[in-house]
């Protein structure tokens, strides 16, 4: 069978790792995958890098649509996808995780009655003023084989009148929704020995051996609102400072960006080693992630990671998709001021958590989502 997979956004070029590994793997006289780029990112250290540090076939194209407005960039997305699907006609298109990269191929492709299928499917913040939440709800929605990484995540499609269970064949009014595990915990377990030999990044920022903390922003409830980043900024100043320990803040272009305009943390005070660098690859990320002693983040990726490796993270948001981690104890949601995520970053390092048991799967929800598809065909 052939499909098409669309991806356009960090994380979604690294999951789609995962997917390609292993259809070239196993699965390549059964499945020709197709992929389609959207260019929803384009940096090279956004994009470019993860398809050759992580062998993923170069996409067959590149829609080029770059950022925008949600309703332009969404629109030029899905004019371009269904265009590439018309000529090709493939027999199903898989869409990953929540961006507007997912939303547009969930679209165009459910419009034309082409199956789609959903890695990621069923998360939910129950927040509607992130934009994500929106594209995860319609890109549900329109989707045939649902593929849920955690059993909340399949909870909550049941909760919208999805049945888990079902028999195929499925379609677009039937679809079968699925609990496979995180393909993200494929990847961590399979690039974590390539990360161990490749990587320099500890030994670049002079880390090896050494306690850090491990910071990523970009969420735009926290990048577009310059009280909340300046606050999430001294926070980390703070606990740099008290703690005597330094930060390392890869910075997303986004948030670069908002930064830039406000003229933000360009002289640090006196005391703080908060170390702001361009974003990584994913190897270098896995060993920041495997050696830091705590993540401080707004990222879904990145709190997980973060569990798989085995470290506290505290989630710079008012909810999470994740919630087996908080319950867990493995980590906190931060507050809205300075005293909170400064004091509860503290806490998590002076009281680090100790529980990370496997929740996220066997390790090979890509296997599982190949044979599926392969399975139902989409019907
Ligand atoms: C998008 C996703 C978000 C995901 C994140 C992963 C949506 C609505 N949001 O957010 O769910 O968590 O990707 O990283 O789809 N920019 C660059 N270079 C790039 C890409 C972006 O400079 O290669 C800058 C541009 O100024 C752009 C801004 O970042 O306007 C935001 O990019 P965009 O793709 O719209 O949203 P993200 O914040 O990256
Ligand atoms: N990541 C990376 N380099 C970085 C920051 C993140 O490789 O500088 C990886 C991270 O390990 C995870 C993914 O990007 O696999 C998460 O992407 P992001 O935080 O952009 O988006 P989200 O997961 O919140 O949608």
């Amino acid at each position: 069978m052939k499909i098409v997979t669309i991806v356009g956004a960090r994380p979604q070029i690294i999951k789609a790792a995962a997917l390609s590994r292993e259809i070239k793997n196993h699965f390549s006289n059964e499945i020709e995958e197709f992929i389609v780029h959207t260019g929803q990112h384009y940096d090279d250290n956004m994009s470019e890098v993860f398809f050759r540090e992580l062998q993923i076939p170069k996409p067959a194209v590149n829609l080029g649509v770059g950022s925008s407005n949600h309703g332009e960039q969404t629109a030029l997305m899905i004019n371009g996808i269904e265009q590439v699907l018309l000529e090709h006609k493939p027999d199903g298109i898989v869409v990953y995780g929540d961006t507007n990269s997912t939303l547009a191929g969930a679209v165009a492709a459910a419009k034309i009655h082409i199956p789609v299928f959903h890695i990621e499917a069923g998360l939910r913040s129950f927040n509607k003023r992130m934009p994500e939440e929106i594209n995860r709800i319609v890109a549900d929605h329109c989707s045939t084989l649902l593929f849920c990484p955690t059993r909340t995540a399949v909870k909550n499609l049941e909760t919208e009148g999805f049945s888990s269970g079902l028999m195929g064949p499925f379609s677009l009014d039937k679809p079968g929704v699925f609990h496979c595990g995180d393909i993200m915990f494929d990847n961590s377990n399979y690039f974590s020995g390539l990360a161990e030999q490749q990587s320099q990044i500890l030994q670049q920022q002079q880390l090896a051996g050494k306690a850090f903390v491990l910071a990523t922003i970009h969420r735009n409830d926290n990048t577009d609102n310059r009280e909340r980043l300046e606050i999430i900024l001294e926070a980390i100043y703070r606990v740099s400072k008290k703690m005597e320990i330094a930060v390392i803040l890869p910075l997303h272009p986004r948030t670069q960006k908002m930064m830039t305009e406000w003229n933000l943390a360009s002289d640090l005070p006196e005391g703080v080693d908060v170390r702001i660098i361009p974003p990584v690859s994913f190897l270098d990320m896995i060993m920041l992630e495997k050696n830091c002693s705590l993540v401080l983040t707004d990222s879904g990726g990145v709190q997980k990671e973060a569990f798989f490796f085995g470290k506290p993270s505290l989630i710079l948001r008012p909810e999470t998709e994740w919630v087996e981690i908080l319950e867990m104890r493995a980590a906190r949601l931060g507050g809205n001021t300075i005293d909170d995520i400064a004091g509860q970053a503290e806490a998590l390092l002076n009281y680090p958590p100790t529980e990370f048991p496997p929740i996220f799967g066997d390790g090979h929800a890509a296997q599982f989502i190949c044979e599926t598809i392969l399975k139902y065909n989409g019907r």
